[in-house]
């Protein structure tokens, strides 16, 4: 399987994605802009038509902000979530962008130890950023550091 780049056909599997694994960050209408606007970069993973994971950023002058980074439940832990950040930071790359940046709850370890991973350091945190009050912390990368790295 390699990741690819989602096009609005795949609408409606980026809402029940979305549905399953993050609670609904977004609506349908978010969802198609994602989907529709050149500026911002939505990779997914797909077995046949059924999509196992999403990562989608929005391009800013030189900055790619990472807003969604989702795998089913039921195919974790099997490194798809490396591979859609991985796809995710080399488009942004290829289009022009020098660093990354993200916020990510302070008390989600499987994601933070996936960007550690890839090398982004924690340049601040916001406080009760979260509807049930968690913290935020939020992620530098510097692009060019990442080769070799993942
Ligand atoms: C975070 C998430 C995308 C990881 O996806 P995944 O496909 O399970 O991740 P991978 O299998 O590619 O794992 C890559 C690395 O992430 C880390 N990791 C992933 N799951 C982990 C877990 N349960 N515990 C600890 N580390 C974990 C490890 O560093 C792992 O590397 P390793 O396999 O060499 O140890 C997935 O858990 C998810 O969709 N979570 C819900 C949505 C979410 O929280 N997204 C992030 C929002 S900022």
């Amino acid at each position: 399987m390699r990741p690819f780049d989602l096009d609005v056909s795949w609408l409606a599997a980026c809402i029940a994605l979305d549905q399953s694994s993050t609670g609904g960050l977004w609506g349908q209408e978010q969802w198609r802009r994602e989907l529709v606007d050149p500026r911002r970069l939505c990779i997914g993973l797909a077995d046949a038509d059924q999509l196992l994971g999403i990562a989608c950023g929005w391009l800013v002058v030189d900055e790619l902000h990472i807003t969604v980074l989702a795998v089913d439940p039921s195919h974790r832990c099997l490194g798809h979530g490396a591979s859609l950040l991985r796809a995710l930071l080399e488009r942004a790359l290829l289009n022009g962008a020098t660093q990354a940046t993200l916020e990510v709850d302070a008390s989600n370890d499987p994601a933070i130890a996936l960007y550690e991973r890839f090398g982004f350091r924690t340049a601040g945190c916001r406080s009760g950023y979260y509807s049930n009050g968690g913290d935020a912390l939020i992620k530098w990368l510097n692009l060019s550091s990442m080769a070799g790295r993942v």
